[in-house]
């Protein structure tokens, strides 16, 4: 998708279709009350094309509700497009994200291809939060998982033009623009890993893939395979891939700011995922309802290679290292069984309940190596556990931390992410669940605080090291087609680890 920013009157854009955003601005709860629309651009011309339609009360503004006016007088545009923001009361920014998404998605199955997108003019936040949002949402509506259907039909859209009112700060909103355009390529990249089957992104593919990344954006990068898993005694991660005919792939990623000596003080991040291609469950294997869903198990890894395509094109000024683990979870001759007993590369041993809680295994090592390459801080994104989905269903993610600073950190970055996630507890109580007869840990705490006990696992190879840890199980993947986003794998956290990085 080729994009540009226009400071253009909107009345005088040559365009397929012009979209603006409408919002209800009625506060009144009262039943009789009718909403208030008001139409969200200074422009007069689309004022007057869009008045009569508007007073007819066929239209309510309600988010991502969409109008198509043909042939508006008075514009050179050939459709205006009219999106909902909702109430204005409660609008966001992630409004706006999601607007810019409808329209692109309202073009597909119409064969527009080229579209205008009026920032929305609103008090409510800066412009260029606006228009960085509206980019990012331009991105995450343009991309389509069907990407295996033989008769696919490209409806992809081939240009988005942002048009901003001349008298903004041109500069301020240009730099939001180009920042959105990085963000929403590197969403989409995660997305587009995420989207294969198992079959066509092995551990192995995955390393190609992220390596082939690292060289067009300048990344140091190394991929290992079994002998370095062995090398550097990662009994956890090396036990979850050992069923598997696919060797399993150590993905390392450096990001290293120009003007920070590599062995400097000051924080180096490390970003931890899990990549699990597929997952049967292993031994313990999982039913065979829906299991394949379970390509997306390497969102996180996913997650943590988008975004250091961003760090890497936005340049912040803080060191970043990236260790996704990626691994098959078979169950075979050569399989792990329930009550094996592991060594992880931090020497703790773990007894092996479950050959399903295969996340947290390859993620022990993943931290401990994170750690050993430098790591002062971590943050570690997985599809951990279907517990987490039962607690906060499809709505909101959930975060752990072990630190009240780096939580912080963390939830401002959520403020310019939009991305929804839950702060969940850790504690000495749940840690208990997790102490093993035989060893150090096991792998499982029981039916209850499933998510909980898969943190405190996590929370052992962390040691004390400020660490946030995300389970994105619920939220990697959009079950039904909404206005602004398809159905299939979402990029979650990539915003929200990206403004975290830059947040150091
Ligand atoms: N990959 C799954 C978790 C998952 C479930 C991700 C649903 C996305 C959607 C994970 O490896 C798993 O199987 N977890 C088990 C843990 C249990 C055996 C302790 C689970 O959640 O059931
Ligand atoms: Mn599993
Ligand atoms: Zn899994």
């Amino acid at each position: 998708m080729k994009t540009q920013l226009s400071f253009a009157n909107l009345a005088e854009i040559e365009t397929e279709l012009l979209a603006v955003a409408a919002a209800d601005t009625q506060t009144s709860k009262a039943p009789e009350a009718k909403p208030e629309l008001l139409l969200l651009t200074a422009d007069e011309a689309v004022q007057a094309a869009a008045t009569v339609v508007l007073a007819s009360g066929e239209y309510k503004a309600g988010a991502n509700e969409t109008l198509l006016l043909h042939a508006p007088a008075g514009l050179l545009a050939k459709r205006l497009l009219i999106v909902g923001l909702g109430k204005q009361a409660k609008a966001t920014v992630n409004s706006v994200r999601n607007a810019a998404g409808t329209a692109v998605r309202f073009t597909k199955p119409r064969g527009i291809r080229e579209l205008v997108f009026a920032l929305p003019e609103l008090e409510l936040w800066s412009a260029a939060h606006s228009a960085r949002a509206a980019v990012e949402g331009a991105f995450v509506g343009d991309f389509d998982p069907d990407i295996y259907r033989s008769d696919r039909k490209d409806q992809s859209v081939r240009s988005f033009t942002l048009a901003a009112s001349g008298n903004s700060d041109q500069d301020a909103l240009k730099a939001a623009f180009a920042e959105g355009v990085i963000v929403g390529e590197s969403q989409n990249f995660t997305r587009s890993l995420v989207n294969e089957p198992g079959n066509k992104l092995t551990p192995t593919i995955l390393g190609h893939c992220a390596a082939h990344m690292a060289d067009e954006v300048g990344l140091k990068w190394a991929v290992y395979s079994t002998d370095k898993l062995h090398e550097l005694k990662m009994g956890a991660f090396w036990s979850v891939s050992q069923g598997s005919e696919e060797p399993p792939a150590l993905i390392v990623l450096r990001y290293e700011p120009e003007g920070v000596p590599a062995d400097s003080a000051g924080p180096v991040l490390g970003l931890v995922g899990k990549g699990i291609t597929f997952d049967t469950g292993g031994i313990s294997i999982k039913p065979s309802d829906k299991m394949e869903q379970m390509k997306y198990d390497m969102a996180g890894g996913a997650a943590m290679i988008g975004a250091m395509r961003a760090i890497a094109l936005l340049k912040p000024k803080v060191r970043v290292i990236a260790v996704v683990c990626a691994a098959e979870n078979m169950p075979s001759g050569s399989a792990q069984k329930p009550g094996d007993v592991q060594t992880a590369m931090s020497g703790k041993t773990i007894e092996v309940i479950n050959t399903d809680a295969e996340g947290r295994m390859v993620l022990a090592d993943g931290l401990t190596y994170a750690k050993q390459l430098g790591a002062t801080h971590l943050i570690d994104a997985a599809t951990l556990t279907g517990a987490c989905v039962v607690a906060l269903g499809m709505t909101n993610a959930g975060v752990f931390s072990n630190d009240d600073n780096t939580y912080a950190k963390f939830e401002g970055a959520l403020a310019t992410s939009g991305e929804n996630f839950w702060r969940l507890p850790l504690g000495e109580e749940y840690a208990e669940l997790i102490k093993s007869d035989i060893g150090d840990i096991k792998n499982t705490g029981g039916r209850y605080g499933g998510a909980i006990t898969a943190a405190e696992f996590l929370k052992v190879f962390v040691e004390d090291t400020p660490w946030i840890h995300l389970d994105i199980a619920g939220l990697a993947w959009v079950e039904e087609n909404k206005p602004y986003i398809a159905k299939g794998p979402s990029g979650v956290a990539v915003r929200s680890i990206l403004e975290w990085v830059r947040s150091y």
